[in-house]
């Protein structure tokens, strides 16, 4: 991962390879932000005049790079765009900073070292230009043998990330800028590991593979880990993880994290769907909608990067992650439309479409995670298209048992930048679900798919604990282009969220 530093040094003087500048869209064209005040002086103040003549407007995304004025020791000037400048004493917005560094990075991958001279006024501000720094620079190239890590690079392969950014106004004796940087970089190293997890194709990541990742990191980090094979989970009488799991050459697993604080007074757990690879079972789905399905288990990914990070951090809270891995394949061993599993609950499920397995893997790691009687669950999943076709490819959905606990995770959600939306759970769906056979279906109306997923999630958690569902199939995954500080593919959606909830419940202030 790209290195940081803060510096204090002026930005003529630093040996680099790029000066990134802030530029924001005025009344009357383009302004040059705080933070690039001694490069204009260079340009003799005419900096604004220059962007504009080379077509620049200060909007969101937008990169114009220019040579830099003489007597600068780094050749070129990166101009990045902030977006709409804020009104008179109001500060530029956290994630439009945010964004903004992450485009400066990803436009200088291959590169070794740019000095980052972006508004910055307080260690805050550092925070949130690192950990846009840090995600932007990302790039997924394992897969690449003629990448950066080969020897010859082709042509129009993949760029190494950048390796250093110095941000500049930084106080590097200073505690606060410290702590700031440092959390940056737990946050944006574990959310990036989340985003390998995600990419990593499945025939290299079933659940066997993915729990020895979570064993080491636990190991790696004194986080108290327990995996439970198909052995142990037969024993157990987990019949949703089984279920799913029964068609696929790769037995399913349930992974338990354990972050304990000996400050701690409150414990969270956190829960992830993490299906390997979807491929909707015997409901098989159709071609042009599987090629993505190996982000199907971002839920857990995101879950076991949150844990990692709380621990990294050292948060006073208790934070307990469960993922729920399986693949869901067809075989002569799968499970049926029409077969009933007996689910660790006690419960039995009609399964009447086997592509709705996300809600049957979860339903098992719910009633274990409530058998510790955390303080609250949240459980995070690509659990529905339906979701995605509410709210689209950016915004994931918050359901809850709790109204004032829904409100308080879209707040820490809006807070960190990841855009997410309250949706309801209307008990008229319910009935839907009824089955004739079992104690319920595993499907329901077609209308309103997303809260019907959620309504069957509830049945699973036990009673009288505070529980939120995030439904994270359209951000989960960038099918488009890169943008902010977001690459193409798996995006690391809901980790920020879980570690500000943590962060919060730390410090006594969730809700
Ligand atoms: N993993 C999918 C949901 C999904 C779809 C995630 C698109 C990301 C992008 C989930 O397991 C699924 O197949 N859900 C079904 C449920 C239905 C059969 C009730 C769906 O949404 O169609
Ligand atoms: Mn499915
Ligand atoms: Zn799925």
């Amino acid at each position: 991962m790209t290195a940081l530093t803060l510096s204090t040094a002026a930005a003529a003087g630093l040996r680099a390879d790029a000066i990134v500048i802030g530029v924001a869209k005025g009344d009357r064209g383009p302004v040059v932000a705080p933070g690039a005040e001694a490069v204009d002086k260079a340009y003799d103040g005419r900096l604004a005049g220059v962007l504009e003549t080379l077509g620049a407007t200060g909007a969101e995304g937008e990169v114009t790079k220019l040579p830099a004025p003489s007597g600068f020791k780094a050749p070129v000037v990166v101009a990045v765009g902030l977006g709409a400048q804020p009104g008179k004493d109001a500060g530029f917005d956290a994630e439009a900073l945010r964004r903004a560094a992450g485009v400066a990075a990803r436009a200088l991958n291959g590169s070794k070292k740019a000095a980052f001279a972006l508004p910055l006024g307080d260690a805050a501000d550092a925070g949130t230009i690192a950990e846009g720094v840090l995600l932007g620079a990302y790039s997924f190239d394992a897969y690449k043998e003629q990448g950066p890590q080969a020897q010859g690079a082709a042509k129009g392969s993949a760029k190494a990330p950048l390796a250093e950014a110095a941000l500049l106004g930084g106080k590097p004796r200073d505690k606060a800028y410290k702590a700031a940087i440092d959390r940056a970089a737990a946050v944006a190293e574990e959310l990036n590991r989340a985003r390998d997890l995600v990419n990593t194709p499945p025939n290299d990541l079933n659940p066997e593979a993915f729990a020895a990742i979570a064993q080491a990191a636990a190991k790696e980090h004194g986080i108290k880990v327990q995996v439970l094979d198909e052995k142990a989970l037969t024993k157990g009488g987990y019949g949703g993880i089984l279920g799913v799991g029964a068609g696929s050459a790769s037995g399913p697993r349930l992974v338990k994290l354990s972050y304990t604080s000996s400050k701690a007074t409150k414990t969270l757990a956190f829960v992830g769907k993490g299906i390997t690879y979807d491929s909707g079972g015997i409901s098989l789905k159709p071609a042009g909608h599987n090629e993505t399905m190996k982000c199907d288990m971002a839920g857990a990914a995101a879950v076991f990067a949150a844990v990692v990070a709380a621990a990294r951090l050292g948060l006073d809270v208790n934070v307990t992650g469960w993922l729920a891995l399986a693949e869901n394949m067809p075989s002569g061993s799968a499970t049926r439309p029409g077969d009933v599993l007996r689910m660790y609950s006690g419960k039995t499920v009609e399964v009447l479409n086997t592509d709705a397995e996300g809600r049957l893997v979860l339903a098992d790691a719910l009633w274990a995670a409530s058998q510790d009687k955390p303080d609250a669950i949240i459980d995070v999943a690509t659990l529905t298209g339906a979701m995605m076709l509410a709210l689209g490819s950016r915004t994931y959905g918050i359901m809850a048992n709790d109204d004032a606990f829904r409100a308080a995770v879209h707040e820490a959600a809006e807070e960190v930048g990841e855009p997410a939306w309250p949706m309801p759970l209307p008990e008229h769906l319910r009935k839907g679900m009824d089955s004739a056979t079992a104690d319920i279906a595993n499907m329901g109306e077609r209308m309103g798919g997303g809260l019907v997923a959620g309504l069957f999630l509830r049945e699973f958690v036990g009673e009288g604990i505070t529980w939120a569902h995030l439904d994270i199939a359209g951000p989960a995954f960038n099918e488009g282009g890169p943008f902010g500080y977001t690459p193409k593919g798996g995006t690391g959606t809901a980790v920020r969220t879980l570690v500000r909830v943590a962060e919060l419940t730390a410090a006594g202030d969730l809700g």
